[in-house]
């Protein structure tokens, strides 16, 4: 996620954007850059790579003013590049953005017509030049930076510097986050609380659609009708690190609560025109039409999300999918046509059996596709084409929103096979695209919210020794992350069994008391998973079952706990996400209620580089 700092004052502002870039580095980027407004006007370094490249530059190419704003990226549209590094200008104005303005093709396509020519892919040029439109019209900054907002869709944190006022920053936000602060005698922009803390502890969240205005130590703020508005004042009492934990407890459930944002953000640049569309060769239209199978290989949490895909990619394309646990599919000799489609999961693009199962297909000359997180990894690297999720850093060794993500991209990419193969109507996809970008993110955002009840069940689970997670189909799959989850963090004994497997001998470890968390999302299959959870009752098990909205309604469950996990629609792929939101948040609530070191379990690395 990109990071933003500005600075209005009356000292040097280069040090001051420098720190800030580097506290906010924490959000990952690939690219940085600093504009500053000096006595010869304002003058913008920028470099792709780590913060030592911007720092490096500016050794050759010094800046120094005390107006300024920074910028780290972390790529969305156009992969790192100088070019595409912000701050970004246009004429009268140089600006920079977080967020995705979702109509940026249209912007600029009526801008090109106006005879502007744009440097660099992104989306955040066309916000410039839109802004710079309008105010060479008005010559009022305020009315620009508003009239380009109302034509904007998606996300954005604005931080803008025209240059005829060289003292004066202006600010704007919709959906990503901004705040303001103040000390004695500057002001400050920036993404997030850690980048100002060197100069105060009070800072002003900056409310949608309400434009700062900040000059040295004034700031003010107004409405779109330029009415002044009064906000209240926050003061941290954090220290670095919790305020990087954004006041979470712990990263893992800051993590959590990003799901929402890192799946809009994920999903939003993959949609054209409402249909999925991912820009690289292997995945276009024709290509995915002649796939023949598909051999899906990751590890751990990322193989989980693999799984999942295999249900709704065979049941709805009907692709044969394998999935392949990397480091067992390097040891064999995996059989790969022609016309497979050999698919790479990886939240860090680092993890040595992924990248050398990558490496053992590359070197039998089978195209290799690979679903990454970190941009520039070396996976990402690797791979003849790469489709990246947008979840950002992930701190917490748990892995949460990747995953979610992760099978964001993978429903995505279901759609697409679907459609290249004539098995879904482009309405019947436009329709599940609209519900992934808007209504998932809404129901993990509902699911969230249920933290009290999920506390309820985690205070039965943390002095239990073994917990069995149940259910068929994608509820099976689901269980197999959901306990994984569980396991690496509190570390109880969880097992997942399909439903209907249970009885063939696992169901012997169940006693009197032993939780047995039921999943069901799948309509079709819940009176099957009933028959399970009554047979587990019946010797004993306290039952916990998570079920989605709609199956909860139609029948009764015969659990001691339900959770009616939150859904927006009957179809089980829409309940699969918030349903794994709220298996995450069991197993942070259970660790965090057994005083465990949440963030970092015993034994574990986030990044397996090792075989
Ligand atoms: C579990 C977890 C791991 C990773 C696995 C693969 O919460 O995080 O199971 O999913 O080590 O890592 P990546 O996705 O980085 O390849």
């Amino acid at each position: 996620m990109c990071g933003i700092i500005g600075f209005s004052g009356e000292t040097d502002c280069v040090p001051v954007l420098l720190g800030g870039l580097d506290t906010l580095s924490y959000r990952g980027y690939d690219s940085a850059g600093i504009a500053v407004a000096g006595v010869s006007g304002v003058h913008t370094v920028k470099a792709k790579g780590k913060l030592d490249a911007l720092k490096e530059k500016l050794k050759t190419h010094p800046v120094s003013g005390s107006t300024g704003i920074g910028h780290t990226r972390w790529a969305t549209h156009g992969a790192p590049s100088d070019e595409n590094s912000h701050p970004h200008t246009s004429g009268t104005l140089t600006l920079v953005h977080n967020g995705i303005i979702e109509n940026y093709a249209a912007i600029a396509e009526k801008l090109r017509a106006l005879g502007y020519t744009f440097v660099s892919e992104t989306d955040t040029e066309a916000a410039a030049h839109l802004i710079d439109s309008y105010y060479r019209e008005n010559g009022d900054p305020a009315a620009a930076i508003y009239r380009a907002a109302q034509e904007m869709h998606g996300s954005y944190a604005l931080g803008v510097l025209f240059h005829d006022r060289p003292n004066t920053l202006y600010a704007i936000r919709k959906g990503s986050p901004l705040i303001v602060a103040q000390t004695d005698s500057a002001s400050l922009i920036a993404s997030d609380i850690p980048a100002i803390l060197p100069y105060t502890r009070s800072y002003v969240r900056l409310p949608e659609g309400i434009l700062a205005v900040l000059d040295g130590a004034e700031i003010s703020f107004s409405d779109e009708n330029g009415s002044e508005v009064a906000l209240k004042t926050e003061t941290v009492d954090w220290d670095v690190e919790a305020a990087q934990r954004g006041g979470y407890a712990h990263f893992m459930l800051k993590e959590i609560h990003e799901e929402p944002e890192v799946l809009r953000a994920t999903v939003a640049p993959y949609l054209k025109d409402g249909l999925p569309h991912f820009d690289v060769p292997g995945f276009d239209g024709g290509a995915l039409a002649g796939v023949e199978r598909i051999h899906i290989v990751a590890c751990g949490t990322a193989m989980h999300a693999g799984l999942l895909a295999r249900q709704w990619i065979e049941a709805e394309a009907r692709v044969p999918v394998t999935v392949e646990i990397a480091s067992e599919f390097r040891g064999r000799e995996p059989i790969l046509g022609e016309k497979d489609l050999v698919l790479f999961i990886s939240q860090s693009g680092e993890t040595a059996d992924t990248l050398e199962a990558l490496r053992l297909v590359k070197a039998r000359g089978v195209r290799t596709a690979a679903i990454v997180n970190v941009v520039g990894s070396t996976v990402a690297r690797e791979a003849d084409d790469v489709i990246y999720t947008r979840a950002g850093p992930e701190i917490a060794v748990a892995s949460t929103k990747a995953y979610i993500v992760q099978c964001a991209t993978l429903r995505l990419l279901t759609i697409c096979l679907a459609l290249a193969r004539g098995r879904m109507t482009e309405e019947d996809a436009r329709r599940q695209c609209r519900i992934l970008l808007e209504d998932v993110p809404e129901s993990i955002a509902k699911t969230i919210a249920l933290a009290a009840e999920i506390e309820t069940i985690a205070s039965r689970l943390k002095t239990k020794p073994h917990i069995f997670y149940i259910g068929r189909g994608a509820d099976s799959v689901l269980g197999t992350e959901a306990s994984l989850k569980l396991k690496e963090i509190t570390y109880l004994h969880a097992e997942a069994y399909a439903a209907g497997e249970l009885k063939h001998g696992t169901i012997s470890l169940v006693e009197d008391g032993t939780p047995v968390i039921a999943i069901l999302t799948e309509e079709s299959l819940a009176e099957k998973t009933v028959s399970a959870i009554r047979e587990v009752k019946s010797r004993g098990a306290f039952v916990i079952a998570a079920v989605s909205e709609g199956i909860a309604e139609n029948r009764e469950i015969p659990s001691d706990l339900l959770l009616t996990v939150p859904t927006a629609g009957r179809e089980a792929w829409i309940a699969a996400l918030p349903t794994m939101t709220a298996m995450q948040m069991i197993a942070y609530c259970t660790a965090a209620q057994m005083g465990l070191d949440v963030d970092r379990p015993r034994n574990l690395a986030k990044s397996v580089t090792v075989e």
